[in-house]
């Protein structure tokens, strides 16, 4: 599937299919109206008969029957106009619902329009991402797959496209084809994404991207003192395998960049066992670890000038005779001594130890992702991931991202009084702090971890993987983080640039 931009009048252009994305009150468009004229009426006249006017959702179907260059049209609703992020939300999904509705039609080509608003490259950009994110399927594993017709894409523009819009749409595809490379990485079961192979991911990831990437296996981790990763990865017989990816420019004018990702390929809670429907959906439990793999494949394309580095302990949780036990006591590299009250509470501690590693490096800002609680989807539903920070300028930059990218942040508190919920009477700290508040008491946990660095903890429980198709995320592992980070990434890049500082 190729996208590009092409200047061409709707009406008159030759494709399978066009898709008109239209705003309410869509009969006074323009477009709407030379569409209408070619084609005698008849356009207006099936909008009255189904009340179509526009509002985001609502969707029109018709023939053109050779009066028109597209043999099919759709006229999508994208509703009133809001803000940019909001506009740009729905083209992404209009453009994926125009990309499924191509591909149940057997389209080869499809063609969008949109009513072209201030910033059409980040529009171009919206729409290219949105049609690749919703051309995603997970059939590997099926006998009958259904190949793909759809080849070419065409984003409509009034005049010769601009070179930065041009740029726009291919760095959307990019960033769509990282998310569904992330997707693809949750979607494999367990019994196939090992830590080995997500390790291997990562080392194929940099030779083709050209990033640096280190592997230590359990004698280096051991060496490094990671006895809390140790600890969970203990009761496998896969090997524990700790990865650090690098994008080093050729000369860093600012401070590194770390991400740390959770990589557990399957949590079956260990000693602590989950319920049968509790371990259903846990071979998604490295969806942090795959956002952050599939976010320095943008990096290696954004070539930010300060390095950023990935970072991630993959193991699995397991019960058996070699496992953790509840109570065991265990100090891994930040110095401090856990209590494991709860062997499912293993997220907390490899990202303790991982975190412990990434700071010291220095960077100037670390973020971890991490399917960490459930008690996030308590809080905040499916679609929201939770966002913990020890620094308002840097919480406040990831807030921007999620506006500019639409994928849902809520900052949640980081209350100093909790505290109390983790400490140990045998111990510095102890890794479950009971059933209320329980994603406040996991972050307040890994805080004690990161020292005095601007820290950002994003609980992505919910988003990671959803259990129905939504706009342009699918059923099962949706990428979420990667255009967040991305987007976080370049962001800084832009404003290291226009004004060093020094960070
Ligand atoms: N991986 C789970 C969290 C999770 C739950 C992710 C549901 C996605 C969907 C995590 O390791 C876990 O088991 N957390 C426990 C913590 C508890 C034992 C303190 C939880 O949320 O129940
Ligand atoms: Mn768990
Ligand atoms: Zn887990």
């Amino acid at each position: 599937m190729q996208t590009s931009v092409v200047a061409a009048n709707p009406v008159s252009h030759k494709t399978d299919l066009l898709a008109l994305l239209v705003r309410e009150g869509a009969l006074s468009d323009k477009r709407f109206v030379a569409l209408n004229r070619a084609l005698a009426g008849l356009l207006a006249r099936c909008a009255s008969e189904e009340d179509f006017t526009g509002k985001e959702g609502q969707a029109l179907s018709l023939h053109s029957h050779g009066k028109a260059g597209p043999q099919r049209i759709l006229v999508l609703g994208m509703g009133r106009e809001k803000d940019e992020g909001r506009t740009l939300e729905q083209i992404r999904s209009a453009a994926a619902r125009a990309v499924r509705t191509a591909k149940a039609a057997g389209a080869k080509t499809l063609a969008l329009s949109w009513p072209a608003g201030a910033a059409v490259a980040a529009e171009a950009q919206a729409a290219s991402e949105g049609a690749a994110l919703g051309a995603y399927v997970f059939d590997r594993y099926k006998k009958e797959k259904k190949p793909l017709k759809l080849a070419r894409i065409e984003l409509l523009s009034a005049a010769k496209p601009a070179s930065a819009v041009v740029e726009a749409a291919r760095l959307g595809s990019a960033i769509a084809q990282a998310v569904n490379q992330a997707r693809d990485l949750v979607n494999e079961p367990a019994g196939r994404i090992t830590p080995r192979a997500l390790a291997s991911a990562a080392r194929e990831l940099a030779r083709e991207h050209g990033l640096k990437c280190d592997v230590l296996s359990r004698t280096q981790i051991k060496n490094l003192g990671m006895n809390l990763f140790l600890a969970v990865a203990q009761g496998s017989v896969e090997e524990p395998q700790l990865v650090r990816l690098s994008w080093e420019p050729a000369r860093a004018k600012s401070r590194p960049v770390a991400l740390v990702g959770k990589a557990i390929t399957f949590d079956s809670g260990g000693l602590s066992l989950k319920t049968a429907q509790g371990m259903e959906d846990m071979k998604t439990d490295m969806a942090g670890a795959a956002a952050v793999l599939a976010a320095m494949r943008l990096v290696a394309e954004l070539k930010p000038p300060f390095p950023v580095r990935a970072y991630f302990g993959a193991c699995e949780n397991l019960p058996s005779g070699t496992a953790y036990k509840p109570g065991d006591v265990i100090k891994g590299k930040g110095g401090l001594s856990v209590e494991v009250l709860n062997t499912d509470a293993e997220g907390r501690l490899v990202l303790a130890d991982v975190l412990a590693w990434a700071v010291e490096e220095k960077p100037a800002a670390v973020i971890d992702l991490a399917t960490l609680t459930g008690a996030i989807l308590v809080a905040l539903g499916p679609w929201i991931s939770g966002l913990f920070s020890n620094d308002d300028a840097l919480a406040a930059e990831l807030l921007a991202a999620s506006r500019a990218t639409g994928e849902p942040v809520w900052r949640m508190p980081l209350p100093p009084e909790m505290e109390e919920l983790i400490k140990s009477p045998i111990a510095d700290l102890k890794n479950t702090g009971g059933r209320f508040g329980g994603s406040i008491n996991a972050a307040l946990f890994l805080q004690h971890f990161v020292g005095k660095v601007p820290w950002a903890h994003l609980d992505i429980a919910g988003p990671a993987s959803v259990d129905k198709e939504r706009g342009y995320n699918p059923r099962g592992g949706t990428g979420a983080g990667v255009r967040l980070l991305a987007e976080w990434i370049r962001g800084r890049a832009t404003s290291s640039a226009s004004a060093p500082r020094g960070r």
